[in-house]
């Protein structure tokens, strides 16, 4: 029976095109076994996601990208289309990481418009969210995810959708690719907020919480039977085939 609990590996842009080629052809029997038996998506970066894609398709495992337009088609160099991924065979995509806002400079209505195109052409966002180390510090770690969250909730909600289902993948700045972890009771906390925003301001939809940070083969231990989490975003250890193994069977 398969375990519902997701690990979403986020490649980031770890591997080059030959490399993540080569991580699903050198483990496809494998793959093959773990998406059976587990939930997985992968999301490589946007060059590889077809090759991928047609090399996962006699798997369970599920596609992912790493971000997408805000925009349908049109004058938007660079950009990738919702249509686009929906035809490759995405089934889910990161949006409003931390990275990507921090180099794009992007704004939280512009991740509200991505989320919104993705919904549209019925992929699940993985929407990211989580506080700096200055909030985190100040004691603001709430207030921030309210902040964050609330007007992307508010923009999807305004459109009816039941039985639509997107994904909130907290992840702490201080905790990405540093190696530390929440405490116990501040992810507690921090997963409660994120679902109560959820329920109160867009009901309709399936909320799914995921925690993202520093998710390795030591540290899934917090986090594969935390109550209440739905699942993992795991950035670096996710680009070696052992250590994504190990972490899923943990
Ligand atoms: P990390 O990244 O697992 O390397 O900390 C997680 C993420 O940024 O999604």
């Amino acid at each position: 029976m398969k375990n519902k609990f997701i690990y979403a590996a986020n490649w980031k842009a770890y591997l080059s095109f030959n490399q993540a080629q080569e991580f699903i052809m050198q483990n496809k029997d494998a793959l093959k076994t773990l998406g059976r038996n587990y939930s997985l998506v992968i999301c490589p970066s946007f060059d590889a996601l077809a090759t991928v894609g047609q090399n996962l398709q006699d798997t369970q495992i599920a596609l992912g990208a790493q971000d997408c337009s805000a925009h349908q088609a049109g004058a938007y160099t660079g950009q990738v289309l919702a249509e686009s991924l929906k035809q490759i065979g995405c089934a889910y995509s990161i949006i409003g990481h931390s990275e990507v806002k921090a180099e794009h400079h992007e704004t939280i209505a512009t991740i509200a418009q991505k989320a919104i195109e993705l919904l549209n052409h019925g992929i699940t966002p993985i929407i990211c969210t989580g506080e700096t180390t200055k909030d985190y510090e100040t004691d603001r770690g709430t207030q921030a995810l309210e902040e964050q969250l609330t007007p992307i909730f508010n923009a999807i909600s305004k459109k009816e959708r039941n039985g639509y289902q997107f994904s909130i993948a907290y992840e702490p700045l201080w905790a990405i690719g540093s190696g530390n972890i929440p405490a116990p009771a501040y992810l507690k906390q921090q997963i409660m907020v994120i679902r109560q925003l959820a329920a109160q301001i867009a009901p309709q939809y399936n909320c799914m919480v995921l925690y993202g940070g520093g998710v390795d083969e030591v540290t899934i231990g917090t986090f594969n039977k935390f109550p209440d989490l739905d699942g993992v975003l795991i950035g670096k250890a996710s680009t070696d085939f052992q250590t994504l193994q190990k972490i899923v069977l943990s």
